[in-house]
């Protein structure tokens, strides 16, 4: 769907005079992007309430990311965020040699390698925050997917579950998307006593867990990502500073929580839509957990519980839309876009054009299987970004959700909550089903 131009000014999205497309972005702005995608090619420009920005799309764009990263910066992006806890840069805004140090540091840690050496932990805290409810209540489904999340996160790369920190973390976190990345909310908001509060909370916590591990470091060597921050920043400070170590000490809950739970609940919800695909999934989590806890080579024989991941994350891409500036003047798709310009990048859109995947809308999990393969085309399966910057969590993350889902359905009989729930998908501020919530009807072990 490449579209080409003489004239420099890619086409306009629909839209009303001043307000422009906003209406539509505020129902789903993800969805209007692929729309408008469908119907006017690799580049746009969307007006809301008098501004004006580009968005590119289409697999050209995700393999351009890939191919010419020194087309691309998030620095001024993410530089609040950061500036907010203290520190100058972390790994999102940082590009070239640079940023391959930063990502070495945390690479093991959050590494597919790093969760599959501790499966029992994960499936005790399935089975734990499961216990917490009693068959025929109402679990609310988000819920109860981020606390298992921050959970198993938590104690993963710190070493203990966030606890009484959860809410804080949350505020913190949520406040500095809306008010920087998604610009949702007024700056105002950063100084209100409620988020100043949080924040103070969260950095006392991130000290705890760096001063804690440094006290109690393992002798034997290991790569661990809190003992190559604490190295770094005193070693080298101008690389890396205290507070932007502590920052990043906290990377597995601000990177993972809300997406591995919000993809962790649409799966699910998706499983109980599909009674034929939960069976089979089911049929291969007991399979795994045949001799107690599952071990690494039984989660690579789950296919039907791998396709089902992958259609969730084709079909709710929960970054499926990444803010970027251009480096340097940058051609694509018969336009130059100005160094220096913002504009969004629509990873995600080629996951809803038909050209790619069949009746796109549709949970369809058969076209991972031969001959359909439909993901495998370059640039089309993108829900973990693209180029330098992709999901450092990917594989961790895939691993967890699979894990997640297959103890629930190998402990319990489950059902949507109420049973004639319509999914209705809401950002606050990531993607999420909203009201998704689902009960045990019955314990199987
Ligand atoms: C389903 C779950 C997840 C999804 C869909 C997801 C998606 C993404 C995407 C799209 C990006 C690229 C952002 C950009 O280019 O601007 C990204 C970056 C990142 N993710 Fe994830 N993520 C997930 C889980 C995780 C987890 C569990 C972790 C760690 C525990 C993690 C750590 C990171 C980090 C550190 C980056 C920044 C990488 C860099 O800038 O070099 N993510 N993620």
């Amino acid at each position: 769907m490449t579209t080409s131009t003489t004239s420099n000014i890619p086409p306009l999205a629909p839209g009303l005079p001043f307000v422009g497309s906003i209406l539509a972005l505020a129902q789903d702005a993800q969805d209007f992007f692929y729309t408008q995608y469908r119907q006017l090619g690799n580049a746009f420009r969307v007006r809301a309430l008098g501004r004006e920005f580009k968005v590119l799309a289409g697999p050209e764009i995700n393999i351009a990311m890939a191919t010419q990263p020194d087309a691309f910066t998030a620095w001024d992006i993410w530089e609040p965020v950061v500036r907010d806890f203290g520190g100058r840069r972390t790994l999102t805004m940082v590009d070239g040699p640079e940023h391959a140090r930063m990502r070495r540091l945390l690479r093991q840690s959050f590494s597919r390698e790093a969760l599959v050496t501790h499966i029992p932990m994960v499936t005790d805290v399935v089975v734990e925050s499961l216990r917490r409810y009693t068959v025929g209540a109402r679990i609310p489904g988000v819920y109860f997917m981020q606390r298992m999340t921050a959970d198993v996160l938590g104690l993963l790369s710190n070493g203990r579950v966030p606890g009484d920190q959860f809410d804080d973390i949350v505020l913190w976190w949520n406040t500095m998307m809306e008010v920087f990345i998604s610009r949702s909310k007024p700056v105002s908001k950063i100084s209100q006593p409620a988020y100043r509060q949080a924040r103070a909370r969260v950095k006392e916590f991130a000290t705890t867990v760096f001063t804690d591990r440094q006290a109690n470091r393992p002798v034997a060597a290991e790569d661990n990502f809190l003992d190559n921050l604490a190295d770094t920043s005193q070693q080298d400070p101008e690389f890396l500073n205290h507070d932007e170590a502590l920052f990043l000490t906290l990377v597995a809950y601000f990177a993972g929580l809300d997406t591995v739970a919000n993809v962790s609940s649409f799966m699910l919800y998706e499983l109980l839509k599909h009674p034929d695909i939960l069976a089979r999934v089911r049929a291969e989590a007991d399979q795994a957990f045949a001799q107690g806890t599952p071990a690494a080579d039984s989660l690579r024989a789950m296919p039907t519980l791998h396709a089902t991941a992958l259609e969730t994350l084709r079909l709710y891409p929960i970054a499926g839309v990444l803010p970027r500036i251009t480096a340097r003047d940058f051609e694509f798709a018969g336009y130059v876009i100005p160094k220096g310009e913002h504009f969004m990048v629509a990873n995600a859109a080629p996951h809803f054009a038909p050209q790619f995947y069949a009746d796109p809308y549709r949970f369809d999990i058969t076209r991972y299987s031969e001959p359909r393969l439909e993901h495998k085309k370059r640039g089309v399966f993108a829900p973990f970004g693209s180029g330098p910057h992709t999901c450092l969590g990917a594989g961790l993350a895939e691993v967890q959700i699979m894990l997640v889902i297959a103890t629930l359905l190998h402990h319990a009989e489950l059902a949507l909550d109420p049973a004639n729930y319509r999914l209705k998908k809401a950002y606050l501020p990531s993607m999420t089903p909203k009201g998704f919530g689902f009960s045990i009807t019955a314990w199987r072990s």
